[in-house]
């Protein structure tokens, strides 16, 4: 291909310049620019792009790695948009490498795995253990806190402290209140907003939830922060999904849009309000035994203890991350009962029949709840929240996978989306079908992360700390939901239900859902 192209380019330019009657001397200029051909050339023209082009000079190291050439210079750049988890799957097939495609985004080697079995070897090994980080999220102080921390001692050190006094089974139990007082104002939420407007937009309603039941899990009740925590972590996902130059090429001395800058000054705010209130609390003493993750940070003896600026970056790291992808996958949900209304009036009676109209549901419920699990579960499928596993991983040494070398300091990408839509892997994998995970049994452990067929929270030593607690959130939220009301379309003068993608951190849906709430006859008042 690469010797075709080159051979063809001076018998081209010599038709051109005799069809065209171009003098001699623009031709021989032509002709002289072509001698540079041949340099752009091999740095472009090799499976997976320009990124790659120095690992070429070994083709035995290299051989059977295909991807797409892409631009020049910017690679497939210009396919990372809102789409990207499908544009990646589609060249993933047309090229036949859904075990393992390589491609550059700008400067950067990226490989990309569509199938279970190379996805198990990046997440579970041990050689795609770091994250590559983006300026942003540097920047707004990710690199302190679990997310992003090189595997090392500090990051081991965090995710412990986390597992035992965030995601632990006691304390996700403990905060059983707090989420059932949440679930009654939104309840409250959806009625008033019915009365209000003949008809209810979830997504405000799940989001300030949502960001409720995390901060007050971190920072305990009654700081009324709420709004400017909201309006932060709203600016934070602006910024870290906003495409940046510098995280493609070493252009780190520029502020094309001014992300630096406002990375700068946000974080600087999340240092002044978490940093006071960790002052605060510090003073007043008031930490020993509460139950909220500040006071368990603060309980741990003194030679344990984070510094304040590393303690700044996890608590802000854990509202961060605790409050959309719990929001988006909620609305995912809703949006397949308004729209699936057969299966909507299947999970109510599943819960009608468990604990009938005299209570709310409980934690306690949910075990025997299948059928509302195996929703989430097949939302989780179809709708995966972070569909690239948009926290990739980076190879921290030279490592084979599939066979095939791959060399230090390459980003790894699953493509969840892909996995979970593959006709050879899921029957009829388009169709919304609860039922299929009732069918496969308990085999299908979505919780162990084992079974990379389906594995939304990732998997290995950086899978998701915060999957039980998440679950746990979504589950009781959509049983509640269900139980207090039928959900309708909107009514004729709104679109019915709209099932537009749009992928920016995590994937949400493109227009917010807009349906109706009845409360059901029977139904408990909040
Ligand atoms: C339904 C909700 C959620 C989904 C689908 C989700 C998904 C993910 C995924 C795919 C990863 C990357 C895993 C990997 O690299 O293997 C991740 C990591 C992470 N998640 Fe979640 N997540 C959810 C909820 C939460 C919640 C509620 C929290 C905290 C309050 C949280 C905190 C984190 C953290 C700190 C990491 C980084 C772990 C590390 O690098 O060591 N997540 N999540």
């Amino acid at each position: 291909m690469k010797s075709f192209m080159l051979a063809s380019l001076p018998l081209l330019i010599l038709w051109f310049g005799a069809t065209y009657q171009i003098s001699w001397p623009h031709t021989l200029v032509l002709l002289s620019l072509l001698t540079l051909v041949p340099f752009f050339v091999n740095l472009w023209v090799v499976p997976g792009g320009f990124a790659w082009r120095n690992y070429y000079q070994n083709p035995k190291k290299l051989r059977n790695l295909s991807g797409p050439m892409g631009w020049p210079f910017l690679g497939s750049l210009p396919i990372m948009g809102s789409h990207a988890h499908r544009k990646l799957a589609a060249m993933a097939t047309v090229l036949g490498a859904n075990r393992l495609m390589a491609l550059s985004l700008g400067a950067t080697r990226v490989i990309i795995s569509s199938h279970p079995e190379t996805a198990k070897e990046i997440l579970c090994g041990t050689s795609f253990s770091d994250r590559p980080i983006k300026e942003s999220a540097r920047l707004l102080m990710f690199e302190r806190a679990m997310g992003f921390a090189p595997a090392g001692n500090y990051w081991r050190y965090l995710r412990r402290i986390a597992a035992t006094n965030m995601f632990s089974p006691r304390r996700i139990s403990s905060l059983e209140g707090l989420r059932q007082r949440i679930a009654n104002g939104m309840v409250v939420g959806v009625m008033n907003e019915m009365d209000e407007r003949g008809f209810v937009e979830v997504r405000g309603i799940l989001h300030n939830g949502a960001l409720r039941n995390v901060v007050e899990s971190v920072f305990g009740s009654g700081l009324g922060l709420g709004e400017e925590l909201g309006l932060m972590v709203a600016e934070g996902y602006e910024l870290i999904g906003e495409f940046n130059w510098a995280d493609y090429f070493p252009l780190g001395f520029l502020d094309f849009y001014g992300v630096k800058r406002r990375c700068h000054k946000l974080a600087a705010k999340v240092n002044d309000l978490v940093g006071q209130i960790i002052k605060e609390r510090t003073r007043s003493g008031e930490f020993s035994g509460g139950n909220d993750f500040l006071s368990a940070l603060l309980s741990l003896p003194k030679e344990d203890q984070l510094s304040e600026p590393d303690m700044v970056a996890v608590l802000w790291e854990m509202i961060f991350r605790g409050t959309d992808t719990v929001a988006i996958l909620l609305e995912w949900i809703m949006a397949r009962m308004v729209l699936h209304q057969d299966i909507q009036a299947k999970a109510q009676k599943e819960i009608d029949t468990c604990l009938g109209s005299q209570r709310h549901v409980h934690d306690s419920d949910i075990p025997n709840l299948p059928y509302l699990q195996a929703i989430v579960k097949e939302v989780l499928r179809l709708h995966p929240p972070g569909p690239l596993l948009s926290w990739s991983r980076l190879a921290v040494h030279d490592v084979h996978v599939d066979n095939l070398f791959i060399p230090a300091g390459t980003t790894a990408m699953v493509n969840m989306w892909a996995i979970t839509h593959d006709p050879s892997i899921w029957k009829d994998p388009w169709v919304f079908k609860p039922e299929r995970f009732i069918e496969e049994g308990d085999g299908f452990s979505m919780m162990s992360g084992s079974d990379l067929r389906l594995a939304p929270f990732g998997s290995g030593r950086r899978v998701c700390p915060g999957k039980a607690l998440g679950l746990a959130t979504v589950e009781l939220w959509l049983a509640r939901l269900l139980q207090q009301f039928k959900w309708l379309p909107a009514g004729s003068d709104h679109q019915p239900v709209d099932l537009s993608e749009c992928l920016r951190l995590s994937l949400e849906m493109k227009k917010p859902l807009a349906c109706r709430a009845v409360r059901k006859y029977g139904s408990l008042i909040a």
